[in-house]
């Protein structure tokens, strides 16, 4: 692998800071008896925020996994969204709290937004570390957000280009 052509964007000082005061908000929204959060984190780009979103985070809380393809290997969202991988559980139960990488065409997330409320789980939230709104297709409300950027490709921090440079520990943009 070669990083020798990736500006740094976001430093790993920058994004530690931001997950930890997205962890606290959270915390603070969901303390209390009657909740019941459960984090779900979209594969793969979302694994690496998730980790350590999750361990800021001091309630108790679930997490399940689902895989929804759009992307493929190239840089343009499809419009189509496929569930390669569903939740385990049943959430009707649940506060919900999509955790997602990176808010782009919103395709993506919107479809799966409309999916997951027709199971109808007590609440339903959306928390992405990145925003990019210049990009933005489909309407999605963003409950927590780390931090809305310009419209680059950006890599690292689990988020790909052809799968390569997910455990970059920054975000950082690929140089020609
Ligand atoms: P959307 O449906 O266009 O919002 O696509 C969102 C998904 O596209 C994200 O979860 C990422 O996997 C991927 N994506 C969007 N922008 C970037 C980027 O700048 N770098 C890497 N992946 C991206
Ligand atoms: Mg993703």
């Amino acid at each position: 692998m070669d990083m020798n052509n990736i500006k740094v964007f976001l430093s790993e000082e920058e994004i530690k800071n931001k997950v930890a005061q997205l962890g606290k908000q959270i915390s603070d929204d969901y303390r209390g008896e009657d909740k019941n959060l459960i984090l779900i984190a979209i594969l793969k780009g979302s694994v690496v925020f998730l980790s350590d979103l999750m361990r800021n985070i001091d309630i108790d809380l679930s997490i399940d996994f689902m895989v929804v393809s759009s992307y493929g290997s190239g840089t343009e969202s499809s419009g189509n969204i496929k569930i390669v991988k569903d939740l385990d559980i049943n959430i009707q139960n649940y506060d919900l709290l999509i955790v997602e990488d990176i808010l782009d065409s919103g395709r993506t997330l919107s479809k799966l937004i409309d999916i997951l409320k027709m199971r109808n789980p007590k609440s339903l939230k959306v928390c992405t570390l990145l925003d990019k709104p210049d990009r933005r297709v489909s309407h999605v409300d963003l409950d927590y957000c780390g931090f809305v950027i310009p419209d680059e490709f950006i890599v690292g921090y689990g988020l790909d280009f052809g799968e390569k440079y997910r455990n970059l520990p920054y975000i950082g943009i690929v140089e020609p």
